[in-house]
């Protein structure tokens, strides 16, 4: 047995019922469904009416744990990838570790926007790695909702809620699980997406609420530009130093952000749309959730196969980006 890796060996997912449509998003700001889908690949976003992103993640963990079928009373460490926690403090972990019961957990929030998924994956495996920890629960959940202004056009019609999570537990075979990382983080893009109220440079205050200051800022066309060069260039880089060409990609997993992106993306990689885990048309950008979601809902429906090589890719607010090298162990589940 050569060094020891991480391997998922359990998703699970949870997107809230209600669904706001782009018809729906017509009648509350001037913008159309021809508009919305031909610039973003979004039809339709999930909302969450009551209850906080605790409790998505609370839902994925739940259809994890189901599916596993193992108690959480077994995990040990839980890393929840937000930027819409419950609370400022404590962190969203702590309330998902009592609300599942997981009572040998410790744990902590990672916030690195729509990077935060893949930051927590290998922050995650590392643990694994190490030696120290053997089941390691990463979710990412956003309940984006809490945090949109639904009269600003330009935002409003991106963003969804919803959680995901995946199990890390030591790989048995060599050459399977989180095989590579690599990551960037460029803090003078911080301006171009962000949410400038209500922490401690602008707590929050009539004069913050009055500005708006506690919703998505985002420069659409600056982000655009950077993600679309950040995440090609970072998921060329993951595969050819993993010695990859696109046809040994089976799965190219990318952030849900806009759907010329991804297409994009796919094009530098070599890879061919049939190949690109796509459901931003359901769901919109759900942020830290939109790549375990793919992963837990391709994986249910039989698509992901043992030994697959496939490719994690984000980039976010921050600016954060980078991508994952995963090969993939988690055999199919049975179907009838
Ligand atoms: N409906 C209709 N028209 C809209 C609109 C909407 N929802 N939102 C903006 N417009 C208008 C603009 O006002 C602009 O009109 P103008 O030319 O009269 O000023 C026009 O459409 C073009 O806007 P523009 O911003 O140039 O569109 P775009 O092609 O850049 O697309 C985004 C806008 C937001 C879809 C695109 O910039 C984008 O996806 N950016 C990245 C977003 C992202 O990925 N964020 C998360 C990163 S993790």
């Amino acid at each position: 047995m050569g060094v020891r890796k991480a391997a998922i060996t359990a998703v699970g997912h949870y997107a809230p019922d209600k669904i706001l449509t782009n018809a729906d998003l017509e009648k509350m700001i001037d913008t159309n469904d021809e508009w919305i889908r031909t610039r973003t690949g979004i039809r339709e976003r999930r909302i969450m009416e009551n209850g906080a992103s605790s409790d998505m993640a609370v839902k994925a963990i739940e259809n994890l744990l189901s599916r596993r079928n193992m108690s959480a009373s077994e995990i040990e460490v839980i890393i929840v990838a937000t930027v819409t926690p419950d609370m400022f403090f404590p962190a969203t972990a702590c309330l998902v570790q009592q609300k599942i019961g997981a009572t040998k957990a410790w744990g902590f929030d990672l916030s690195a926007a729509c990077s935060g998924f893949l930051f927590a994956l290998t922050t995650g495996a590392k643990l694994v790695e190490s030696g120290t920890y053997s089941k390691v629960l990463v979710v990412g959940t956003d309940k984006m909702s809490s945090i949109v202004d639904y009269t600003d056009r330009n935002t409003c019609i991106l963003f969804g809620d919803a959680a995901g999570a995946v199990l890390l537990e030591p790989g048995t075979e060599d050459g399977y699980g989180i095989i590579d990382s690599k990551f960037y983080v460029d803090g003078s893009g911080g301006r171009y997406l962000c949410m400038t109220g209500g922490g401690s440079l602008n707590p929050p205050s009539h004069e913050t609420v009055d500005k708006k200051m506690h919703y998505i800022y985002q420069d659409g066309k600056n982000v655009y530009k950077l993600a679309v060069k950040g995440m090609a260039d970072v998921s060329v880089e993951i595969m050819d130093r993993n010695g990859l060409k696109g046809e040994d990609v089976a799965w190219l997993v990318p952030h849900q952000a806009n759907l010329r992106i991804i297409d994009a993306t796919a094009e530098r990689m070599g890879i061919r749309r049939e190949q690109v885990m796509i459901n931003i048309e359901k769901y919109g950008n759900t942020t830290a959730a939109t790549i375990p979601l793919c992963l837990s809902e391709w994986w249910e429906c039989g698509k992901l196969k043992k030994g697959q090589n496939i490719v994690l890719a984000a980039f976010g607010a921050g600016y954060t980006w980078g991508a994952t090298y995963v090969k993939w162990s988690l055999v199919n589940p049975q179907k009838p």
